[in-house]
């Protein structure tokens, strides 16, 4: 089955092909970060008006670069939600004229059920139960995932995202956006002991995760340095606020897996990307499986949303001309 499939969430528009929930045929993503670094973040009214310049094109790329035609595509997808508004409205609104002319079945796809599916693409033999850790710019979550379209939100970050975090320390420390990848080569440079920050806990939920006050403390030491005159190792920064994110997300992943039992423990979206999270999450896990996209795969992209398309049209998800998008909506609903 060859599912066209659009993701529209935030600042990339992408289109891709894929077969069987397993195979890129192919894979576009225009990214808009140009655009909004003018702005030091993502412009959502610019957001909007770039994707829909730009889905004819990347839809016809996605087709001639998997050399079909119209014809040969047995569904349509697109991320329905969550994301900016009028952002996912340009993607559903098109896959909507696009199922609606080619009278395919469309279906919607959640944008972080997506970003899990990217490991599906680059790992066979990944099937669930699994436990996954999704952090991206928007979300950080903890979850169990029971089935292809069946999982439960275990814990989840009570203020900033992981990757909104990254962003925000990259952008005082005079990075460009969006700041994380800029943030871990600038880290790589740097001793992850350079300054002591807080590893924060939440009361209730030993899964659920706190990044505003972790935020604040590297805030603080830069501002306790200009204070003071002192120069600012803005390495030793970066590696120390990079060394206390990822261990706060690595150590609830692993108390996660031990409670679930299972043998595997997948990593996915755009901060999935980050070296530092990738090897300790791995030491972490000891003896047990760990599956990540490659790096291409973790930040936003279409490939994912036709991945899990795939097993949403399995398990019977079909959306009709009345379909629309949502800002907010649970990944386990
Ligand atoms: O999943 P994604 O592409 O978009 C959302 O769904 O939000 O994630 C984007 C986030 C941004 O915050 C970006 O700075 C972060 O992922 N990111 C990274 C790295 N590459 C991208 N964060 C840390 N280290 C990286 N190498
Ligand atoms: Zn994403």
């Amino acid at each position: 089955m060859r599912i066209l499939a659009f993701e529209t969430s935030c600042d990339e528009t992408a289109a891709a092909i894929v077969r069987d929930g397993r195979h890129i045929l192919s894979n576009v993503v225009l990214s808009q970060t140009d655009l909004h670094a003018l702005y030091g973040g993502v412009v959502p009214e610019l957001a909007s008006r770039r994707h829909m310049e730009s889905m004819v094109v990347l839809s016809e790329r996605a087709l001639d670069q998997a050399q079909l035609r119209k014809g040969d595509i047995d569904a349509v997808a697109a991320t329905h939600a969550p994301g900016l508004i009028g952002a996912l409205l340009v993607g559903v609104g098109f896959a909507k004229g696009v199922a609606f002319a080619l009278d395919k079945p469309l279906i919607p796809v959640h944008h972080i059920r997506g970003h899990i599916a990217a490991c599906y693409l680059a790992h066979p033999d990944l099937a669930p139960p699994f436990a996954a850790l999704v952090v991206s710019g928007g979300h950080t979550l903890i979850l169990d995932v029971r089935g292809y379209t069946e999982m439960g939100v275990m814990g989840s970050t009570r203020d900033d995202a992981a990757g909104e975090a990254f962003d925000k320390i990259a952008r005082v420390l005079g990075l460009a956006y969006p700041g994380g990848a800029a943030l871990e080569a600038l880290a790589a440079q740097g001793d992850p002991d350079a300054y002591r920050l807080p590893r924060p806990k939440v009361a209730g939920n030993p899964l659920d995760m706190s990044f505003s006050g972790l935020k604040t403390a590297a805030l603080n030491v830069m501002g306790t340095a200009a204070a003071r005159g002192e120069p600012l190792d803005k390495a030793g920064l970066a590696a120390s606020f990079t060394r206390a994110v990822c261990e706060t997300l690595v150590a609830r992943a692993a108390l996660a897996v031990e409670r679930l039992g299972y043998g595997a423990c997948v990593l996915a979206g755009g901060v999935a990307a980050n070296s530092t999270l990738r090897r300790l999450l791995r030491e972490a896990l000891g003896g047990r499986s760990l599956y990540m996209p490659p790096t291409p795969l973790c930040g936003d992209n279409a490939a994912m949303i036709g991945a899990q398309a795939y097993y949403e049209f399995q398990s019977g998800a079909r959306a009709d001309m009345a379909l629309n998008a949502q800002a907010n909506y649970p990944v386990d609903s």
